[in-house]
């Protein structure tokens, strides 16, 4: 069901909508075909950023607690009532949850999806991976960050993709200096990806986030002298490469959301939210233990 008779994924049978109690605060657009516009750039104060701290240390928790629950024979939508336990549990309203249509609280995607997968009725087997991308928003800010998980065990070039992939964002958020260009971050993504001949993805990049989930600054994940907006001390944004085992070119699925490589080769993605610092990048979405 969840495969076709040659392994590739197609889509399963989405759930019904999961309630949040009315005493969480929503973001403005729930409710709403888009967000509003994005004012107030990407420089926060500091009890902002501890603000997007509290709301990043429980999207952080809550992809631990549903990366402990991967296992073959689980669904993506079993993974989904896990995130949305957790983060509802914790006062913060899952960010996903009724952005521009989209109707889950955690995104799930399964080996060739790149991102933006919908928790299904797609059971884990053995050997797949699975990305799990949560965003909680609480006292009027979000942060985003997400993991791949591997379900038991993967083939060795499987497994080396999604270590290496954790290695460039690790080196992405080490280039991050105020005074620099936010492109040196792709720039060190595709030199250390090029090494192993993986795709860069390009069309889906980081992006600013904090009292908007995307406030419209872009940080490429690839190699460009385009996007260019200085770094700055205060400057909040996610980080979150994309490499493939093929191509970096894309197709969507009719859903209107689930993002497959062209290739249908195996994609995995780490994503963390980051403040600048005077002396480079701190992260916000650090696990709590
Ligand atoms: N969390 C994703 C990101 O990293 C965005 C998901 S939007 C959704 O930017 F609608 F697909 F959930
Ligand atoms: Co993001
Ligand atoms: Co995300």
């Amino acid at each position: 069901m969840p495969k076709d008779s040659a392994g590739h994924l197609i889509p399963g049978r989405i759930g019904p909508d999961r309630p949040v109690d009315a005493s969480i605060a929503r973001p403005e657009y729930v409710g709403r075909p888009a967000p509003a516009k994005h004012t107030g750039g990407d420089v926060y104060d500091d009890e902002t950023i501890e603000r997007i701290r509290a709301a990043g240390t429980i999207a952080a928790d809550a992809i631990m607690a549903v990366g402990a629950a991967v296992q073959p024979g689980v669904t993506t939508d079993q993974l989904d009532a896990i995130g949305h336990e957790f983060v509802t549990g914790h006062g913060a309203y899952p960010s996903t949850l009724g952005y521009r249509g989209f109707r889950k609280s955690v995104c799930s995607s399964v080996n060739e999806v790149i991102c933006h997968g919908i928790p299904d009725d797609t059971v884990l087997e053995p050997g797949d991976i699975v990305n799990i991308d949560i965003t909680a928003f609480k006292d009027g800010v979000h942060g985003d960050s997400n993991r791949t998980f591997i379900v038991g065990e993967a083939r060795q070039e499987v497994a080396d993709l999604v270590e290496r992939t954790e290695e460039s964002l690790r080196r992405a958020i080490r280039t991050v200096m105020p005074g620099r260009r936010v492109n040196v971050i792709g720039r060190a993504i595709e030199m250390y990806a090029k090494r192993f001949g993986y795709g860069v993805v390009r069309d889906f990049t980081g992006h600013g986030v904090g009292t908007s989930f995307h406030s419209g600054l872009i940080i490429p994940h690839y190699d460009t002298d385009r996007y260019d907006a200085e770094i700055v001390p205060g400057m909040v944004f996610t980080i979150e490469p994309m490499l493939t085992l093929g191509t970096h070119e894309w197709e969507g699925w009719d859903d209107g959301w689930t993002v497959v490589t062209r290739d249908r080769s195996i994609t995995a993605q780490f994503e963390h939210t980051i403040v600048v610092r005077e002396h480079g990048a701190e992260i916000l979405t650090l696990p709590s233990a």
